[in-house]
């Protein structure tokens, strides 16, 4: 039997990977933690929160006494790690959570796994730490290349510099004590569920309410953008069939500058909505981030050789539901914008 803690369960990404796991109904029993952040919502599981072979949790990653509680009582056998504090722009503004969570968290979720896996010198069978990091930790790149998995870790802002420190961690745990161990570095997703301050929901968000879509700079940065479920599908592959200690890159082959896709997001906007008023002259650039990375673009031939991993979504095919879905869903955004899911958690399930 399979026990899984998921950390960031009721984020994004999690959130998206727990339904595709439980679609799947491999017996897996999901024990999903999360600390509900402004970033996490109850609402993302409603569909499976009162599934058999899902419990959910609320607590922080930080809580050593709350894991040892959690492995005990349910004999954890693998952890995939989604956990942490996720935006480049509120690290820039307030760093110090960042390092808590992103650096902090994994070392007490490793210290437990160890605790709990190891006998004697050797492992407990079947057992795995995944840490789930992002391409950011590579830095940024010039108008060449692309991103492979012995590229040298090089971050800038505090958000990408924890997750370096947090990989290197996992790596330490590994070399030092010999944990069995993964590390994925994605790009960057989209799809349902993404917190509206993220480029894509945020210009869907203002472009339907008519509001400003603001560029960063010139707009004229690349990023390589990924369908969340694509990103999903590397992470179970890797979770069953990554050979320990390995890191693998995940990319989506789709580099776009974010003023191309702004366009794009508008005119498929337009088309959905048939409003003319949704266009072009909405975008406004405004001061750049600091420290911003101009390029990232992934290599992912070693998932795709060694583990079979392949691209199931076409971009602008997703693209277009992605879009259609935060259209049908006003609640859901209205909702994590004002932080109505965290007071319905504490009211409905708070004294679970
Ligand atoms: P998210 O911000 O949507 O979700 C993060 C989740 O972690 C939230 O539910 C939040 O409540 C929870 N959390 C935060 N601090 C916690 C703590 N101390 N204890 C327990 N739970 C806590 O982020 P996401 O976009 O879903 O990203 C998930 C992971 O994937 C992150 O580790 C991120 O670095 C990584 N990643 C994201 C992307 C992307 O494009 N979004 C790409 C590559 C990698
Ligand atoms: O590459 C993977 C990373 O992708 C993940 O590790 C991060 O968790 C995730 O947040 C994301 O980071 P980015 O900084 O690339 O994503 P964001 O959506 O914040 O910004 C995407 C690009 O758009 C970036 O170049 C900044 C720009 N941008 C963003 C916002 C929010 C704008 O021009 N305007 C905006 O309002």
């Amino acid at each position: 039997m399979v026990n899984i803690l998921i950390t960031g369960v009721a984020g994004f990404i999690g959130s998206n990977y727990v339904h595709q796991v439980l679609v799947k109904n491999r017996g897996t029993q999901i024990i999903g933690l999360d600390k509900l952040t402004y970033a996490g919502n109850i609402e993302n599981l409603t569909s499976i929160i009162n599934e058999d072979d899902f419990i959910f949790i609320k607590g922080d990653i930080c809580d050593r006494k709350l894991l040892e509680k959690i492995f005990h009582k349910y004999e954890i056998n693998q952890i995939i790690n989604f956990a942490a504090e996720s935006h480049v722009d509120r690290s820039i503004h307030d760093p110090q959570v960042f390092l808590k969570t992103n650096i902090l968290g994994t070392q007490t979720l490793l210290e437990v796994a160890k605790t709990h896996w190891s006998i004697d010198t050797s492992w407990k069978t079947g057992c795995k730490f995944l840490q789930i990091s992002t391409d950011e930790v590579y830095g940024s790149l010039g108008a060449e290349g692309k991103f492979n998995e012995n590229t040298p870790l090089d971050p800038h802002s505090p958000y990408s510099a924890s997750k370096a420190a947090a990989d290197l961690i996992v790596q330490a745990y590994h070399d030092t004590y010999g944990i069995p161990m993964n590390i994925t570095r994605c790009s960057n997703n989209f799809g349902p569920y993404q917190f509206p301050e993220k480029l894509i929901p945020l210009i869907i968000h203002n472009a339907l309410h008519h509001k400003k879509l603001p560029i960063y700079g010139d707009g004229r940065q690349i990023r390589d953008w990924i369908y969340v479920l694509d990103h999903c599908d590397a992470i179970d592959i890797v979770l069953r069939n990554g050979i320990s200690g390995n890191i693998y890159n995940i990319g989506g082959n789709n580099e776009l500058e974010n003023i191309q896709l702004v366009k794009e997001i508008i005119s498929i906007l337009n088309e959905l909505t048939e409003d003319s008023s949704i266009c072009n002259n909405l975008i406004e650039h405004v001061t750049d981030r600091p420290g911003h990375d101009r390029r990232y673009a992934i290599d992912s031939s070693k998932i795709e050789s060694d583990l079979k991993w392949q691209r199931r979504f076409i971009f602008s095919d997703v693209l277009r539901t992605t879009i259609q879905w935060y259209m049908d869903n006003p609640v859901w955004i209205d909702n994590v914008i004002t932080g109505e899911y965290q007071k319905f958690y504490e009211q409905n399930y708070g004294n679970r």
